[in-house]
């Protein structure tokens, strides 16, 4: 059989530096899932349709499935498990459970981490803002109001401008 190749990647992955060594040819997604054990993003068409796979990469929203684990050397990445601490959960999480924003929660992490995205781009978007930036984000149960109502809470509870993250 043969060997499979491998590379060196270095990143920090919420928060901590990581050194890694990879095969050559898995995503970010699988990285993240197999690789750290952070199970959090999720695989859902594995093609860039759906966002499950949604993390944030140097700040920005990616579809991790579309992006080579070796892409990810020399970035900063936020998972959704590095958006609470150890002693509360970010205000995006509190307001998504307050609106019930959650059903089955499989595309809740991805939504997360878009809304994050926005959150740090833009501290005060508006509804329009929030409904564009979480458009690439399939929600097959909740009907997207709750999703973006609970955006819009964060942001008046000041998600995009205070300290946590
Ligand atoms: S799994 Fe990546 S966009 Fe669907
Ligand atoms: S809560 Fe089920 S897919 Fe969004």
């Amino acid at each position: 059989m043969m060997k499979q190749e491998t590379v060196q990647i270095e990143c920090v992955i919420n928060g901590i530096k990581m050194a890694l060594e990879i095969p050559a040819l898995v995503t970010a997604l699988q990285v993240i899932r197999d690789v750290l054990g952070l199970k959090g993003a999720k695989e859902g068409c594995g093609i860039g349709e759906c966002g499950a796979c949604t993390i944030v990469v140097d700040g920005k929203a990616v579809n991790s499935c579309l992006l080579l684990g070796a892409q990810l050397h020399g970035t900063e990445v936020i998972t959704v498990e590095g958006l609470a601490t150890d002693k509360e959960l970010h205000l995006l999480q509190e307001k998504f459970i307050a609106h019930n924003a959650v059903q089955c929660g499989f595309c809740t992490p991805g939504l997360l981490m878009s809304a994050y995205a926005l959150l740090e781009q833009n501290p005060h978007p508006g509804r329009d803002e929030i409904s564009k930036a979480v458009a690439g984000n399939l929600c097959r149960c909740t009907g997207y109001q709750q999703i973006i109502t609970s955006i819009e809470a964060a942001v008046s509870s000041g998600a995009g401008g205070e300290e946590r993250r």
